[in-house]
C-alpha cells in the first residue's frame, strides 16, 4: 500500500531508508517498524524544516546532507532505552566472581572494561560504582572504563552525567551518598555524577559497523554489550561478536543482554552462565 499524504512515508522511501540505516548502523528495521521510524524522522523533518520526505531522502543523499545529516538521523533512529543497575545480577557477578578472580590473578593490576553501545551513560557509570566500591576495598586495584555509542547526541547527554532524580531511585543509597550530587534547583532536581567516577569514564563515538575496532585498545578484561544486538540480524551479530571478541584479552568475558542469544555462533567464546561469555 503507498501513501499520498507528503507527512507519510511512501513504501518506497521506506524501503530506500531501512535499508540504508541497515547498511550503516546494521539496525534492521522490518515494515512493522514503519510508523515508528515516519515518527522519529518527522523529528528531523521539523528541525529542517522540511515538508516532506520527498525532500528529505534528496537532502539525505545528496553532498549538501552527506555525513552530518546520516549522523543526525541516526541519532533519531537509535533506540536508547536503559537505566541504572539494569540487569543487576550482571553487576553481582562482577562483584563476585570477575573482580575477585582478576585480584587473585594480577593484584595491583589495572582492570580496563568497555561498556559498548553505553546509551546515556547509566550502564558505564553503575560499573564505575561497582568498581569503585572494588577500589575501596582493595587498594592496590584501579580501573578505567570506555564508553562507545552510535549516537552522538545520546553521548552528549552521558559526558553531562545529569539525570533526572527518579532515575536513580535503583541506587542503593550508600552509594548515592558516595557517587551522586544533587542539584540545589528543587524545581527541577537533577543529580549530577560525581567527578570521582565520571574522570574514569571515557566516552566516545564507535559504530559496530566499521571494519575493525582499532581505537579500542587490546586485551580488555571486560566488554558489556547489552541490549543492542536485538537490532541486528543474526549474521551482523556474529560478525559484530567477533570483532569485540578481538578486543578482550584471554579469559577475558563478555556480557550480553538479557534477550540476546549467541547459540550456534561461531565464536571463540564459551559460556560461564546464561549471558555471561568468556574468551577462549
Ligand atoms: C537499548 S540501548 C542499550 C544501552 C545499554 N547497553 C543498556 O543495556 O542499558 C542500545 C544502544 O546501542 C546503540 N547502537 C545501536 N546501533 C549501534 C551501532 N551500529 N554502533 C554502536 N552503537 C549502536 C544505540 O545508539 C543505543 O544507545
Amino acid at each position: 500500500m503507498s501513501y499520498n499524504n507528503s507527512q507519510e512515508l511512501s513504501d518506497s522511501e521506506f524501503n530506500q531508508l531501512s535499508s540504508f540505516i541497515y547498511n550503516e548502523s546494521g539496525i534492521k528495521l522490518p515494515p512493522v517498524k514503519r510508523v515508528m521510524l515516519q515518527c522519529r524522522l518527522q523529528k528531523r523533518l521539523r528541525e529542517l524544516g522540511m515538508d516532506t520526505f520527498k525532500e528529505y531522502c534528496d537532502y539525505l543523499f545528496s553532498r549538501a546532507g552527506g555525513d552530518a545529516e546520516i549522523i543526525s538521523m541516526l541519532d533519531v533512529v537509535s533506540t536508547n532505552k536503559t537505566d541504572f543497575f539494569r540487569e543487576p545480577t550482571h553487576f553481582d557477578f562482577i562483584s563476585n566472581e570477575i573482580l575477585p578472580e582478576f585480584m587473585h590473578g594480577k593484584p595491583g593490576g589495572q582492570f580496563t572494561a568497555w561498556s559498548a553501545g553505553c546509551s546515556s551513560g547509566e550502564e558505564p557509570y553503575t560499573l564505575a560504582f561497582v568498581l569503585n566500591e572494588f577500589m575501596m576495598a582493595h587498594p592496590t586495584f584501579s580501573y578505567s572504563i570506555l564508553a562507545t555509542d552510535l549516537s552522538t547526541q545520546i553521548l552528549q547527554q552521558a559526558v553531562n552525567a545529569i539525570y533526572a532524580e527518579e532515575k536513580v531511585d535503583v541506587v542503593p543509597m550508600h552509594l548515592r551518598q558516595k557517587y551522586l550530587l544533587r542539584s540545589k534547583d528543587r524545581q527541577k532536581p537533577t543529580v549530577r555524577i560525581a567527578p570521582l567516577i565520571r574522570q574514569r569514564v571515557s566516552f566516545g563515538r564507535l559504530n559496530f559497523m566499521d571494519s575493525s575496532y582499532a581505537s579500542i585498545q587490546g586485551n580488555l578484561q571486560l566488554i558489556m554489550c547489552r541490549n543492542v544486538l536485538i537490532y541486528f540480524d543474526r549474521a551482523t551479530q556474529e560478525k559484530v561478536i567477533n570483532k569485540l571478541c578481538t578486543r578482550l584479552m584471554p579469559n577475558g568475558y563478555l556480557i550480553l543482554g538479557h534477550s540476546e542469544s549467541i547459540m550456534n555462533m561461531n565464536l571463540p567464546l564459551q559460556q560461564v552462565k546464561p549471558t555471561i561469555y568468556r574468551k577462549i
